[in-house]
């Protein structure tokens, strides 16, 4: 049997929470540090694995709002370790048709980090294959409440009615409004939450949870994944008897 689902079974668009990093080091008694960059090649195995199926979107959390609690010196070599490995494959990722984009409030993070940053979104500006969005200072809440703000500053404005607020527009105002929502949400790491991650484009996606620690996600680990997915029925708030008369 192929390992490829068929194109119209892949997830449009996959998020993922990257756990385990920590436990991983722990096993092998290494500092939590040489974790994160095992998950680095995890991170490269994923995206090799979305150009192959064909998926157009992939959001990883790589630091959440709260991540900020972490003893400093984990900070400081994350942040380090994010600097190399964008001045590392922006090339590759180019070369791929792969788009980098940033999600979160990156004012906070340091000078030198925000340039690359901007420079590695600039050079993958014109990428179509896929899109790699990376979650940095993020948390769900603030997205939308970040969507409420600029939303109240436009009926401010007169620009919009408050009649005219739906959903559609509350969308818009969300991170990632130009890319489909969430298709599959895969955590790994053995934990069952979604710890404030895109709460807004994850609102029908279908859920995935893996034991596997991160490092030790591949692209085998994947595929599991996009299979597990093609095998659900997505009802949308429909029966199962009605999908089955309208496919
Ligand atoms: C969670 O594992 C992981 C993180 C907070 C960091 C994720 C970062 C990477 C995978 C590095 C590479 C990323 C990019 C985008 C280049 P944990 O530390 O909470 O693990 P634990 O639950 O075992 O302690």
């Amino acid at each position: 049997m192929s390992d490829d689902a068929p194109r119209s079974r892949v997830p449009g668009h996959i998020a993922v929470v990257m756990d385990g990093n920590g436990r991983w080091a722990k096993a092998r008694l290494l500092p939590r540090s040489a974790g994160h960059r095992a998950g680095q090649r995890a991170v490269r195995e994923i995206i090799e694995g979305c150009l192959h199926h064909g998926v157009q979107s992939l959001t990883l959390f790589a630091f959440s709002s709260e991540n900020w609690r972490r003893p400093e010196e984990e900070i400081s070599a994350l942040m380090e370790l994010f600097l190399r490995a964008l001045d590392r494959e922006v090339e590759s990722l180019r070369q791929h048709d792969v788009r980098l984009t940033f999600i979160g409030e990156l004012g906070s993070l340091n000078s030198l980090l925000r340039e690359r940053i901007a420079r590695a979104v600039a050079i993958t500006a014109g990428n179509r294959k896929l899109t790699v969005n990376i979650a940095i200072n993020y948390g769900g809440q603030w997205d939308i409440t970040q969507a409420a703000r600029e939303l109240a500053a436009a009926v401010q404005r007169g620009e919009l009615a408050v009649a005219d607020i739906d959903q559609n527009r509350v969308a818009g105002y969300c991170q990632l409004s130009d890319q489909p929502p969430v298709d599959l949400f895969v955590r790994t790491g053995g934990e069952y939450r979604i710890s404030n991650f895109l709460l807004w484009q994850m609102a029908y996606a279908e859920l995935y949870f893996t034991d596997t620690l991160w490092p030790d996600f591949n692209q085998a680990s994947l595929t599991q994944a996009i299979h597990a997915y093609a095998n659900r029925e997505r009802r949308y708030g429909r029966t199962g008897e009605q999908l089955a008369h309208t496919s």
